[in-house]
């Protein structure tokens, strides 16, 4: 199974950025640790990070031809913007939503996810533990479709 970690805007700044959110952990650990986590359990992980929402879409595009299925952190873009939106809804592979912080539990704005509706399930508020869980959910999914 070839599966593509997305991060949206801001989360190339982990490690430095409100540690007390979203942990000490940088971008780079959190992406070896999920490709290692992924890579035990059979998968094929890639990650892309980027801040422009044009290119968030660019990849999303790309991606159906060349994964299984894709983890995203819309970060922001979370909460208003359709047109990453229609973009998940475009691509006929699983993407499953994932943030670090519990969006739920935090100011008003973040408790609303545009995206979740078309994702088939959403992980947050467990930091990297959110990937992980995010990464068995699609696998099993993927397995389950295949069988
Ligand atoms: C986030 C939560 C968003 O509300 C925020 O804008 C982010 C990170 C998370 O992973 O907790 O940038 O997606």
């Amino acid at each position: 199974m070839r599966v593509l970690i997305i991060n949206g805007p801001n989360l190339s700044l982990l490690g430095e950025r409100e540690p007390d959110v979203y942990g000490v952990q940088t971008l780079a650990q959190l992406e070896a640790a999920v490709i290692a986590y992924g890579t035990e359990r059979g998968a094929e992980v890639k990650c892309f990070q980027h801040n422009h929402e044009g290119v968030l879409i660019d990849a999303l595009h790309a991606a159906r031809h060349e994964f299984d299925g894709i983890i995203f952190n819309p970060a922001a873009y979370t909460h208003y913007s359709y047109a990453l939106r229609d973009a998940v809804a475009a691509i006929h592979i699983p993407v499953v939503e994932v943030h670090l912080s519990d969006i739920a539990a935090r100011e008003e704005f973040r408790a609303t996810s545009v995206i979740a509706p078309v994702c088939i399930a959403q992980y947050k508020g467990k930091g990297i533990t959110s990937y992980f869980e995010a990464i068995d959910y699609l696998l099993n999914y993927l397995e389950e479709k295949k069988a």
